[in-house]
């Protein structure tokens, strides 16, 4: 983009925890259905972390992969990059952990938060620092485990989420591939609709916050899914236009793996064939900033995003944000 470097993914991988939450277990804690949950969301099963893990355990595993899968060791990783909402602490950063557990010794670190958006923001971000030349690799991870921060009770809220992370490698690839163009963007006149109230400055976790379930997350759905639903179709065609392209030429979208309503309507709204969205969020539910590189990581594995794929991946989340990345893949 600048300095004649392009910069782009070149290796991706995911972690998800083994346990499977399905619609089925949900039924027997709220009082809800399967039929429901399915039609109303697409979701048919979740993974659940088990007791005593955190966020950087998923984010490690990812992270791990994700460098074995170049040619590169630990020590050659630039800047690691955390996008989450559900770190392990609310301090120190997430990504520092990871940089420690990952043997990354000359690594700088920070978490990035932007919700579900925020592992296109941590792409942005590691290309504007590659492209600058101020570092050569960087590892992007979204990682979330929002079940330890779901309200069990609310069953409009838990039957959607999911625990896991992904991960990928950025750094120079030949010219003429890696990211095109990226379109991010905030409307924090919304950020009253998707939060957890308690625990931060403005209000501290005391018993009556606790007893209320603030420490959890709370959601207007509703006004969530109007957002998601303009926002993620006005990404795509932003970005498009930013760099050049058209609907027709992108031969694989990658969305936030919210909903599968949502993601029918960035189908109708871009004209293109279901088939070029790709979807797994019948098996992983909502996993927050993970969701994107968990469903690029296994189309990948699929077959589905080969070498000069023109690839779109698009998100939305708290704040609330969005944002959106378009990329001819590098490997
Ligand atoms: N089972 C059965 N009924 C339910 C359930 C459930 N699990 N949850 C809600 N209902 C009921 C409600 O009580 C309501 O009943 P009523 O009409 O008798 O009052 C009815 O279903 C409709 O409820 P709404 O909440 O209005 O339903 P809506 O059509 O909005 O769908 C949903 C709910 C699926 C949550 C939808 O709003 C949505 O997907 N929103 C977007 C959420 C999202 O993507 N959030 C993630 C953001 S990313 C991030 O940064 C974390």
């Amino acid at each position: 983009m600048c300095n004649n470097i392009s910069a782009g993914i070149i290796s991706i991988s995911s972690a998800v925890p083994e346990h499977v939450l399905t619609n089925f277990d949900m039924e027997k804690m709220v009082d809800t259905t399967d039929e429901w949950i399915r039609s109303m969301t697409g979701i048919e099963e979740r993974r659940i972390a088990a007791e005593g893990e955190a966020t950087s355990d998923y984010a490690i595993k990812a992270g791990k992969i994700a460098i074995e899968r170049t040619n590169l060791s630990p020590e050659d990783i630039d800047l690691v990059i955390v996008a989450t909402i559900s770190g392990d602490m609310p301090f120190p950063a997430t990504a520092s952990i990871v940089q420690d557990a990952l043997g990354c010794k000359n690594a700088a670190a920070f978490d990035l938060a932007a919700g579900c958006s925020g592992w296109v923001y941590a792409l942005s971000t590691a290309n504007a620092y590659v492209t600058s030349g101020i570092y050569k690799r960087v590892l992007v991870i979204g990682a979330d485990l929002l079940t330890r921060l779901t309200n069990w009770e609310d069953r409009s809220t838990c039957i959607l989420f999911g625990d896991g992370a992904g991960a990928a490698v950025v750094a120079e690839v030949e010219e003429g591939c890696g990211f095109m163009a990226f379109e991010l963007g905030s409307d924090g006149s919304g950020a009253r609709f998707l939060k957890i109230p308690a625990g931060g400055s403005l209000k501290p976790c005391t018993p009556e916050a606790l007893a209320a379930h603030e420490d959890k997350i709370y959601m207007e759905g509703r006004e969530v899914f109007k957002f998601a639903v303009k926002v993620q179709g006005t990404a795509c065609e932003k970005v498009l236009a930013k760099s050049g392209m058209t609907p027709n030429q992108v031969d694989l979208v990658v969305p936030h793996q919210a909903n599968i309503r949502i993601i029918e309507s960035s189908v109708k709204r871009l004209g293109l064939p279901m088939d070029k969205f790709y979807v797994n969020l019948q098996k992983y539910g909502n996993t927050s900033a993970a969701s994107i590189p968990i469903a690029m990581d296994e189309a990948v594995q699929d077959g589905k995003i080969k070498k000069g794929d023109i690839i779109v991946a698009v998100g939305f989340g708290a704040g609330l944000t969005w944002a959106a990345g378009i990329m001819k893949w590098a490997f």
